[in-house]
C-alpha cells in the first residue's frame, strides 16, 4: 500500500441526504494541515440538500440513479476512475455498496456511523440505544467492507444519554461530535500511514 507522504489524498464523498458530514469534511479539506482535497461527489437523491454546498463549493457532483444497482455502480466506478480518487467516505448514504464494488475500487471506503459500534448496526441507533437504556451512545468511522457497519473500527467517540434525552435531542448531540470525528479518524489513517 502506497505510504501517505508527499501529495494529497482526492477525496469523493458519497452522500444520500441532508451532507452536514460532508461539508465538515469539505471545511476540514480547507484547512493548512489537512492532506484531503474533496473533488467528487456522488449522490444517488438528486433532492439530496448536501448537494447545494457541492455547488457552493464549486465540487463536481454526479447524481446517481440507483435504480438498477449494478449499473450505477459500474457508473460510479467510471467516475472515481476518471478522478484518481484514493479514498471514498460515506457519508450518510443510504445505499448498501455491492463487496464487487469494494473489490474493485480497491482504494479504502470510510463510512461514519451514528453508534458506538459493534452495537446497533444498521438504522435507529438512537432510539435502540435509549430503549435500551444504554448511558452512552456515539459514532465510529470505521473501514467499509462487505458486511454493514463490520469493517475495522477506526474511531469511536462517546456521549452521554441522559435521562431527559429523546431521539431527537441524542441524534443532535451524536451529530455534533460526528463533524469533528470523520476529520480525526482520516488524521489518524495518516499518522499511521496504513492507506
Ligand atoms: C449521520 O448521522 C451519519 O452518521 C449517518 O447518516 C447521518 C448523515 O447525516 N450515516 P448528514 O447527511 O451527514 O448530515
Amino acid at each position: 500500500m502506497e505510504k501517505l507522504t508527499g501529495r494529497n489524498l482526492n477525496v469523493s464523498i458519497f452522500i444520500s441526504g441532508r451532507g452536514s458530514n460532508m461539508l465538515s469534511l469539505i471545511k476540514y479539506s480547507k484547512i493548512k494541515r489537512s492532506k484531503i482535497k474533496v473533488n467528487l461527489i456522488i449522490s444517488n437523491n438528486k433532492f439530496s440538500k448536501g448537494l447545494d454546498f457541492a455547488k457552493k463549493n464549486k465540487i463536481k457532483y454526479f447524481i446517481i440513479d440507483y435504480s438498477k444497482k449494478k449499473q450505477a455502480e459500474y457508473k460510479i466506478l467510471g467516475y472515481l476512475k476518471k478522478n484518481k480518487i484514493d479514498l471514498i467516505c460515506l457519508a450518510g448514504f443510504m445505499k448498501i455498496l455491492s463487496s464487487g464494488f469494494i473489490k474493485k475500487f480497491k482504494n479504502p471506503i470510510l463510512n461514519i456511523h451514528p453508534s458506538l459500534l459493534p452495537k446497533y448496526k444498521g438504522l435507529h441507533t438512537h432510539r435502540r440505544a435509549i430503549e435500551n437504556k444504554d448511558k452512552f451512545s456515539g459514532a465510529t468511522v470505521h473501514f467499509v467492507s462487505p458486511k454493514l457497519d463490520s469493517g475495522k473500527i477506526i474511531l469511536r467517540k462517546k456521549v452521554r444519554i441522559l435521562k431527559s434525552d429523546t431521539e431527537k435531542t441524542l441524534a443532535k448531540k451524536v451529530l455534533k461530535i460526528e463533524h469533528r470525528l470523520y476529520p480525526a479518524a482520516i488524521e489518524k489513517i495518516f499518522r499511521k500511514s496504513t492507506l
